[in-house]
């Protein structure tokens, strides 16, 4: 989510400011609410920090103008708000009481609260909202105890429960940064008389010669001459070397064809990050930013839910949980569609606000009625402090990181994982779930991550049941349950991309109408991974098979019957009903990115489209 750079040099060489400034702006393909870094030399740390939105770099640049000359080492950082507003006083490096220690981190604290609380207890003074800030203090308090930075660094983490890409510079040790990661990328690159650390290889491909990653909990120290490493426990390890022959574009999209192809792998990450920091010691679901205290959660009697595109069909998904699970009316409305048709608006009417941008028009103003109407607010969105967190009552973040591809992604796992957790939520204040069957849930939803990555796998499968199909013209894709927004999901995937007509649709309705279209050449795909519903969408299956469609069927690898009656079966992990939206929705993403591959289309840009639609 945030971009970190950092780079160590020799004194005759003191250019570590311009090395920083044009590596930020490098990471600008990431996306960024503010910047900063901080310079050290013998007895001086120099920090700069701006929060200009997507011109903080170039704030940055203006203001380290006036930054004394003559350092050689220093830290760099754009933020992508997830923990406090996205302000210059929010903004990273971080410094410790003593102004000498600056930290940049990337990731998520879980336990920020209570490091915090101890440190305020212990006479620290920390001076932003955000988790990262305490990284600061606790090495501040390792250094007093004696601590090399080093020590200091693996002490500090051995306190931490989280993500983390962290880097730190003390000017009493002003040739070394210190480095660690756990989960958040961390690079490290070398070259004559300097020596790097990124986030992402563009922030320093044209600098460094030799790259190597740092992996999972690795501390790395670098120095002019080059770079040493250590485990959490001490031990030497040495860092992977990685061979990049990217060129810079090649380098944005990660080594990637294009920002599609990176967001959809991306999509286990943007899991796990979103699911972080949301379950207290004790078990209770907790959002941090979510500002609605339990027994207004408590009072709620019926949820709508307002999104549009990809957006919706996470909404869609989301009213099974929350029926099931919270016992709660659920309906879900096109956003657009709300606001003019007079809704109810009765006491106790929660309504959500979904959108991965937070700017959608249609979604904010669907809200800004509902409150006009008296309800309560909670936003589901991916950029912190966006209009539609502005409109809302309360905010609830998706850390999907930046989306680029106009086709949403990685958007549509998050934010299902973010209003799971919230059903979740609401199960447990409302006792409509046994508290171990929250418990079984909330490591479901854990472990979802991982069915996904296994469903990533199978992408040349995908692409070579597209390669047969690529002259069809005609797509529907059924599903039931929840793998009706699944399957609608799908159609709109393949629509956007290749510009051929899908449409998802209701597994059981097809006979009420859209079965007169069916007919040699028409492609059905369906979502078939749902036991309980299993036999009638074999039915629905066998019904357009008889009319001559080509039968494409999502299904799980356990499912042995499905061969004698699908053209194609594209395989899932089998996952609880509830989750298997976010894993069955792989293999629909690669089968439209490939389809739109093989049809020569732009698959980051579809025509007519745009990104986030801020017109209605
Ligand atoms: C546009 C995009 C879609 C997206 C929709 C909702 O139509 O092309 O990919 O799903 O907006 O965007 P939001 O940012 O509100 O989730």
């Amino acid at each position: 989510m945030c971009g970190i750079i950092g780079v160590v040099g020799t004194p005759d060489a003191p250019d570590a400011l311009d090395t920083l400034l044009e590596g930020l702006a490098r990471l600008e393909y990431r996306g960024y609410d503010s910047a900063g870094v901080a310079l050290v030399r013998p007895g001086e740390t120099w920090r700069a920090r701006t929060a200009s939105g997507t011109e903080s770099v170039r704030a940055l640049v203006e203001v380290c103008a006036q930054a004394p000359p003559g350092f050689a080492s220093g830290i760099g950082h754009t933020r992508w708000a997830t923990h406090g507003a996205p302000e210059a006083e929010n903004a990273h490096p971080h410094l410790d009481c003593t102004g000498r220690i600056a930290i940049i981190h990337n990731g998520i604290i879980e336990n920020h609260a209570e490091l915090r609380a101890g440190l305020v207890e212990r006479g620290h003074t920390l001076s932003s909202r955000t988790d990262s800030e305490v990284l600061a203090h606790l090495i501040e308090e390792a250094r007093r105890a004696g601590a090399d930075l080093v020590e200091a660094m693996r002490q500090s983490l051995g306190r931490v429960r989280g993500a983390f890409a962290v880097a730190v510079v003390d000017a009493t040790e002003p040739d070394v940064i210190v480095a660690a990661r756990r989960v958040s990328p961390l690079i490290v690159g070398t070259a004559p008389g300097r020596t790097y650390l990124a986030s992402d290889v563009p922030a320093i491909l044209d600098r460094a010669s030799a790259f190597y990653a740092v992996d999972d909990d690795q501390v790395v120290r670098l120095g002019p001459a080059g770079f040493s490493a250590v485990d959490l426990e001490g031990a030497p390890v040495r860092l992977r070397q990685l061979a990049i022959t990217w060129d810079l574009e090649t380098a944005e999209k990660g080594g990637f064809e294009d920002f599609m192809t990176k967001e959809i792998e991306e999509q286990p990450a943007a899991l796990a990050n979103t699911l972080l920091d949301r379950r207290r010691g004790d078990g209770t679901i907790t959002f941090d930013e979510l500002r609605v205290a339990d027994d207004e959660l408590l009072e709620v009697r019926r949820v709508v839910i307002v999104a549009t595109g990809t957006s919706h069909h996470a909404a869609l998904v989301a009213k099974y949980a929350l029926e099931r699970w919270a016992r709660l009316t659920t309906e879900v409305d096109i956003a657009s569609e709300y606001r003019y048709r007079d809704p109810v608006v009765e006491v106790g009417t929660l309504v959500i606000g979904v959108s991965q941008s937070g700017e959608t028009i249609d979604t904010i103003q669907a809200v800004r009625e509902a409150r006009r109407r008296g309800a309560r607010v909670v936003a589901v969105t991916n950029v912190v402090d966006s209009s539609l967190a502005r409109e809302a009552d309360a905010v609830l973040y998706t850390r999907a990181g930046l989306e680029v591809s106009v086709a949403s992604t990685k958007s549509f796992v998050a934010q299902v994982a973010a209003l799971e957790m919230l059903a979740l939520r609401l199960a447990q204040l409302r006792g409509t779930l046994l508290a171990v069957d929250v418990e079984a849930h909330v490591r479901g939803l854990g472990a979802v991550g991982t069915l996904v990555a296994a469903a990533l796998t199978r992408r040349d499968v995908v692409t070579d049941v597209a390669k047969q199909l690529v002259g069809a013209r005609d797509f529907f894709y059924l599903g039931r349950h929840v793998g009706l927004p699944t399957a609608m999901e799908g159609a709109l995937k393949l629509k956007e991309l290749t510009y051929l007509h899908a449409e998802g649709y209701p597994g059981g309705e097809l006979k009420h109408g859209p079965l007169a279209l069916i007919e040699p050449g028409v492609v059905v795909v369906a979502v078939a991974t749902d036991p309980v519903m299993y036999d009638k969408m074999l039915s629905n299956l066998a019904e357009v098979k008889a009319r001559g469609a080509t039968l494409v069927v999502v299904a799980t690898d356990d499912d042995e019957a499905i061969d004698a009656v699908a053209d194609y079966v594209l395989r899932v992990p089998a996952t609880e009903p509830l989750f298997s939206p976010m894993v069955d929705v792989v293999p629909l993403q690669l089968f439209a990115y490939a389809m739109a591959r093989g049809l020569g289309r732009n698959v980051d840009r579809p025509r007519n489209l745009a990104k986030t639609v801020t017109v209605e």
